[in-house]
């Protein structure tokens, strides 16, 4: 069973193969957003490198899997549109698959550990904390009541003067602190289920600014890192408590960040669990993690499911 994967939902055009439990290919273009994603230049621009990435690497391919949301509207129609007429026109079928099943199945798919596990979906558009108990099975624990976590790091990367996206920038800019200066920052939300960021992310911004020296960015930028990291540990150790699952999965282009899964790992390693993440490039968007749900939906349900709808509560 050989699978494409196109991912289309923000401003990465994603486009992969999948075969036997296997990466065949895996192409990622990134688009240039400086000050954040344009919706309608994002759309624009998948739809240039949709054709070209696809015709590279399209060979003797079974299935068409695609995002079908959450997403931007306009990116989402593109790659949608591009994969059902690629498939209608190779008389192959195609799948509609939830991106954010995408991002929280892809470990399992890469490294096939036991159900169930809690999994924190990190990403410029969601924080979610969920119980995932087979495919196709999840209990959504708990979310952020305001901005998502990448959001907040775009954002304030953003008021310091760092480009788009701003999570990698700022884990750059910590490398360099030598902490002489001390930033203050709220630990919002520590005795509720749900996340917020939003009062986090206004503390920030009135400690700092585009002008403030590099020193001082440095610094703050290692600062604000580890809190969040904190934040995001504190809240695995909550519901692990409450619902004793030992693996942890932690997914979503936040996941990137190595303090942040550094912590996480180490709070898993005290509570005796275990943790599991996609190798950095296949934490941000990509095809991959879109042909890998259509391979588990295929191996669970069969042939029968391929006109199946992307999970309803899922699609915030
Ligand atoms: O999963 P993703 O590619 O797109 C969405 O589904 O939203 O995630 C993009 C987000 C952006 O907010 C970006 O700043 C963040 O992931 N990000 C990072 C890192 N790399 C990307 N955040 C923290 N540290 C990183 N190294
Ligand atoms: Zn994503």
């Amino acid at each position: 069973m050989r699978i494409l994967g196109i991912e289309s939902s923000c401003d990465d055009t994603g486009i992969a193969i999948i075969e036997n439990g296997k990466i065949i290919e895996n192409i990622v273009l990134k688009q240039e957003h400086r000050f954040g994603v344009v919706p309608e230049y994002a759309a624009r621009a998948h739809h240039i490198g949709i054709y070209e990435a696809t015709k590279k690497i399209f060979n003797k391919i079974d299935l068409v899997a695609y995002t079908n949301g959450p997403g931007l509207m306009g990116s989402l129609f593109v790659g949608s549109s591009f994969a059902k007429g690629l498939a209608y026109s190779a008389n192959i079928p195609s799948i509609a698959i939830n991106h954010l099943e995408g991002h929280f199945l892809l470990p399992y798919w890469l490294y096939s550990f036991e159900f169930p596990f809690l999994s924190l979906l990190i990403s410029g558009g969601h924080t979610l904390l969920i119980e995932v108990y087979d495919v196709d099975n999840y209990k959504i624990v708990s979310r952020s009541l305001d901005d998502a976590v990448g959001e907040v790091f775009d954002k304030v990367a953003r008021h310091i003067g760092l480009n788009y996206p701003g999570g990698a920038e700022i884990e750059k800019y910590a490398l360099k602190a030598s902490n002489k200066k001390e930033y203050h920052f709220p630990n919002v939300m520590l005795n509720r289920d749900e996340f917020s960021f939003s009062g986090l992310k206004t503390a920030a911004i009135r400690q700092i600014n585009k002008n403030s020296s590099l020193a001082e960015k440095y610094d703050f930028c290692n600062q604000f890192q580890n809190h969040i990291a904190k934040l995001l540990e504190l809240k695995f150790e909550k519901f692990y408590q409450r619902n004793n699952i030992k693996n942890w999965v932690i997914s979503g282009g936040v996941a990137a960040n190595k303090v942040i899964r550094a912590a996480i790992e180490a709070k898993a390693k005290e509570l005796k669990c275990e943790t599991y993440y996609p190798p950095i490039e296949l934490c941000t968007d990509n095809g991959v993690m879109i042909a890998s749900v259509a391979d588990l939906i295929y191996e669970k349900i069969g042939p029968s499911s391929f006109n199946i709808k992307p999970n309803p509560s899922l699609s915030i």
